[in-house]
């Protein structure tokens, strides 16, 4: 394979519409306003009463923000066949998949404990996409049981056990199954975050694809339905989808060629950034107007995995101000959030916006807005600049509903966050906060029977 293709140049909004207008925006997306009193709402409910009540760090999620980035999607895809499957591991709250299966969405799932939860959910087998680079027999397992629609394999060596497994399983119908593409399309996005060039350890290179189709096509227990790709995350740029939705089509022909006729879908995968700060989001219908005709001549359908682009704007991390302090030069702000309740910042240097959730018209102030973790790397944000908060003032951290709480520890014995969601103007709690006890559940103090654990 060849060289990735660089894709650069990532659109962000002119220096001089930043400020207020950015902030306008961040609001629009996830349903944020302010009352005369300078409150911040989500929806229709004052994050203050909430947090009162919840306490704090606490993930909230305005349901209407999911549903008008949905329908932003389904509209843009207009009359093209396709189908979307929410990428549950940016969010895999029950009550956020839920909403989400209401809409019609399908599930996009990378573990056993996924498909547990999407079929907890209430999505049905059919609409449930496996895919994943390191799936184990017992996770094949279960998804066969489960009757999936579609396992997407990502090594040859997968395929193999695939075939064996389906072999030995009792099943009628046949496994279906898609080959998960390495595209080689290099996108200008975190490193950490890029999935689609020739050296990640994601999908099988282009050159092996023929092979593995024909001996899913020679196994009389698998059938293959699909073909697809996952290039990245946060893209702001149509680019990579073209160049590799450009490949997927090449390699259709190619197993077309070959006689194998089997396919039903090609999968483009997710990958649609939002606004973090002052990125201009891929636009779903400029996406589609660039895909629909490299598509549409194959006459399959489309599926799509988008995870961020439903949730992520939808989603603030609530916390409170616990301390102010005056270091090596240095304004510090110490809240009650930190790196256990949102790793983001620390571990891709990602930029979340963060207000108050009263406005005072105070002036603002650089400071650097820090957790309790033992870390010096527990940040939220680094030189920021802030209103002037003091202890007990409650901030609201955006674009916190995608990759927040999922990706939660419980380092130093932190209980995880509750996650709420809010509809218009009720609130409810859709996960408690974690108690102890949640932490040492199953545990032995005395696994040894109280003798020394060694000599
Ligand atoms: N499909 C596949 C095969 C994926 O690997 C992913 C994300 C998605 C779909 C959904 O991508 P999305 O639409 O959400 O961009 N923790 C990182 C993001 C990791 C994404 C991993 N794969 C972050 O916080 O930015």
């Amino acid at each position: 394979m060849g060289q990735g293709v660089l894709m650069t140049s990532a659109r962000r909004l002119d220096v001089a519409t930043a400020g207020s207008d950015r902030q306008a925006e961040l609001f629009a997306d996830a349903g944020l306003s302010r009352n005369g009193m300078g409150e911040l709402l989500l929806g229709g409910v004052a994050v203050e009463a909430i947090a009162r009540e919840a306490g704090t760090p606490a993930y909230v999620y305005n349901t209407e923000s999911i549903r008008r980035h949905y329908d932003a999607l389904t509209a843009a895809m207009g009359a093209l066949p396709h189908r979307i499957h929410y990428a549950a591991k940016a969010n895999s709250c029950l009550a956020v998949l839920r909403v989400l299966r209401d809409l019609g969405a399908g599930c996009d799932i990378v573990s056993g404990g996924e498909l547990q939860l999407a079929l907890a959910a209430g999505f049905t087998p059919d609409r449930i996409v496996f895919s994943g680079v390191g799936k184990t027999a017992a996770e094949l397992s279960l998804a066969f049981e489960a009757g999936i629609g579609q396992i997407n394999i990502e090594s040859l060596e997968e395929l193999t056990l695939l075939s064996e497994l389906a072999r030995h399983h009792p099943g009628s119908a046949p496994v279906r199954v898609g080959i998960r593409v390495n595209p080689d399309v290099t996108v200008d996005t975190h490193p950490y975050i890029t999935t689609g060039t020739a050296a990640a350890k994601f999908g099988i290179p282009a050159d092996q694809v023929l092979d593995a189709a024909k001996s899913i096509a020679g196994e009389p227990r698998l059938l293959l339905t699909g073909i697809a790709m996952h290039v990245g995350s946060q893209l702001l740029e149509v680019g990579p989808y073209i160049t590799g939705a450009a490949r997927l089509a090449e390699l259709v022909g190619t197993l077309r060629g070959a006689g194998i006729a089997t396919l039903e879908s090609i999968g483009i995968g997710g990958g649609l950034g939002i606004r973090y700060k002052d990125e201009v989001p891929l636009d779903p219908r400029d996406l589609i107007a660039a895909i629909g005709p490299i598509t549409a001549p194959l006459a399959l359908a489309v599926h799509l995995e988008p995870g961020r682009f439903l949730v992520g704007s939808a989603g603030i991390l609530l916390t409170t101000v616990l301390y102010r302090k005056h270091a090596g030069g240095k304004h510090f702000v110490v809240v009650d959030a930190g790196m256990t309740d949102l790793v983001r910042p620390s571990r891709y240097n990602a930029h979340h916006e963060i207000v108050v959730a009263r406005d005072r018209g105070h002036a603002h102030r650089h400071v650097d807005v820090v957790g309790p973790i033992c870390e010096s790397g527990d940040f939220l944000a680094l030189d920021r600049p802030l209103p002037l908060v003091e202890a007990g003032d409650i901030l609201a951290i955006l674009g916190a509903g995608a990759y927040g709480f999922v990706m939660a520890s419980t380092y130093n014995a932190r209980p995880r966050p509750p996650e709420l969601l809010v509809d218009g103007t009720r609130w409810a709690v859709a996960r408690p906060r974690e108690q102890l006890e949640d932490l040492t559940r199953g545990e032995r103090p005395d696994c040894f029977g109280g003798r020394a654990a060694s000599p």
